[in-house]
């Protein structure tokens, strides 16, 4: 029997080549070549496509009818805002995030949940009864709820045209395979087969498609890079799993804002929406001890308070340490070596710990000045003014920087009721009014030291 004939596939953006190879020609990627066996193109295969393509002219793009209503309400607040307004119909929607997160609990909740809306939740990993138990914990609120165990995609496709659901869940694209293929599923070429049909599927007869995608350790989704080129919307859940909380981003979006974030607490009964999630985060009060600062960020377009909590010790060892969790630790060490620099702490011989509290991850530079001020006041062991919070990203020389959208995070901790916000010196800032909280300008970290304890 002769040897099967095998081809090797970039995993990032999908190139194929013969043979293996270190480095992908195309996006210059190392590593990233998988073995698979090489399939012949089918006669069916290149008619079901060509068909897609036939018939269609150039039309004028004011002749084209827009539909009066193409988004469809879902009962869950935060995945409709994370989407744009609501679910565009015909779209084609990857949800990744690891293992255990919550990705099947949240898919499964808006099937049951959204009621009068006709749902067919398709199943690869989990039994009709294993979901039906976990729909029971949740609540079953939706009638028009169907499950269904199937991983062949020409067979997923055929039954879910004649069922005819108006949302179609697929759990995950990893499960499905495709009969015109014959390597394993979960592979660079399955997944990209059986993508490109579900997405002529959801394009031909409008019904929008949620699909559940696996992360790969280093934490993008698993397959090819052109599985989220494929997809009209990428949600990526994430959360750290000793929480609670769950955030649903927007990583691509065709429809709509990419910096949407949703955000969730998972409890015995399923996923519930934080409403007031600047409340949630922050636990601070007049008992709490010194190294914690409240910060005013914007998780995209959505102001959030977050409570940034730092640890400054004399060093045991030698080398001192320095551990951030949901910070950029590069990032720390910037902000330490500012301080050694302009405000002549001796934080070389210091470990230092950070952490923002809730396992949230944040990359808005604004929580900078929040960062500096923990690690005064834990330095010094002097608290801070529980009823203070603070917005500003610190440059190099050790001057407080501008950071965009200064109403609304002055806005929302006024709405909280706190009673002060530092924030860079400028102008402008003078024109906002606020209802209470004092606008308490700093221009450098050398000034820090006099706001925040004297
Ligand atoms: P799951 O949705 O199965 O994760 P994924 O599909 O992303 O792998 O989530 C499973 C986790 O959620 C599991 O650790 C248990 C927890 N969970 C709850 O805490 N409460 C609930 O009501 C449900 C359904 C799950
Ligand atoms: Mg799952």
């Amino acid at each position: 029997m002769s040897k099967p004939k095998t081809v090797f596939f970039c995993n990032d953006c999908g190139y194929e080549s013969p043979k293996w190879l270190g480095k992908c020609p195309s996006c210059s990627n190392w590593n990233s070549f998988v073995e698979e066996k090489k399939i012949a193109v089918k006669k069916e295969n290149v008619a079901a496509f060509s068909n897609f393509s036939s018939g269609s002219s150039p039309k004028n793009i004011l002749e084209i009818n827009s539909e009066k209503n193409p988004r469809m309400n879902l009962n869950d607040l935060e995945l409709n805002r994370v989407l744009g307004g609501g679910l565009v119909k015909g779209s084609l929607i990857l949800v990744g995030g690891e293992p255990g997160i919550g990705k099947s609990t949240l898919m499964l909740q808006l099937a049951i949940n959204s009621s009068s809306i006709k749902v067919l939740y398709i199943s690869g990993e989990e039994s009709e009864s294993q979901i039906k138990l976990r729909a029971n914990r949740i609540g079953i609120e939706n009638e028009h709820c169907f499950l269904l165990n199937e991983t062949n995609v020409q067979t997923l496709i055929s039954k879910a045209e004649s069922f005819k659901p108006d949302v179609l869940i697929i759990d995950s694209v990893q499960t499905l395979f495709s009969s015109h293929n014959d390597s394993i599923a979960g592979s660079v070429s399955q997944i990209r087969e059986t993508t490109s049909l579900l997405m002529r599927f959801a394009k031909e007869t409008g019904t929008p498609i949620f699909l559940i995608g696996h992360v790969t350790k280093e934490g993008t989704i698993a397959g090819p890079k052109v599985l989220e080129h494929m997809v009209d919307v990428v949600l990526h859940m994430e959360g750290d799993k000793n929480y609670l909380f769950r955030m649903l981003r927007t990583l691509k979006n065709r429809f709509g804002n990419t910096q949407e974030l949703g955000i969730y607490e998972m409890k015995q009964d399923g996923l519930h929406i934080v409403s007031n999630p600047s409340k949630s985060l922050v636990s601070v009060s007049e008992d709490s001890l010194s190294g914690i600062a409240v910060a005013s960020m914007m998780e995209g377009v959505r102001p959030l308070l977050i409570e940034v909590q730092a640890l400054v010790s004399t060093a045991a060892y030698g080398t001192p340490q320095r551990s951030a969790n949901g910070f950029d630790s590069k990032r720390l060490n910037m902000i330490l070596a500012v301080l050694e620099k302009r405000c002549g702490f001796k934080l070389a011989s210091k470990d230092v710990f950070l952490n923002i509290a809730g396992g949230i991850r944040v990359d808005d530079p604004s929580i900078d000045l929040a960062v500096v001020s923990a690690i005064l006041s834990s330095n010094i062991d002097v608290k801070i003014n529980c009823n203070y919070v603070f917005a500003g990203e610190v440059g190099l020389t050790g001057e407080i920087r501008q950071v965009p959208r200064m109403e609304q995070r002055i806005y929302e901790a006024d709405k909280l009721g706190y009673s002060g916000i530092v924030i860079p010196d400028n102008k402008s800032i003078k024109d906002i009014k606020t209802k209470m909280i004092k606008l308490i300008p700093c221009s450098n970290v050398m000034d820090l030291s006099k706001i925040l304890f004297t």
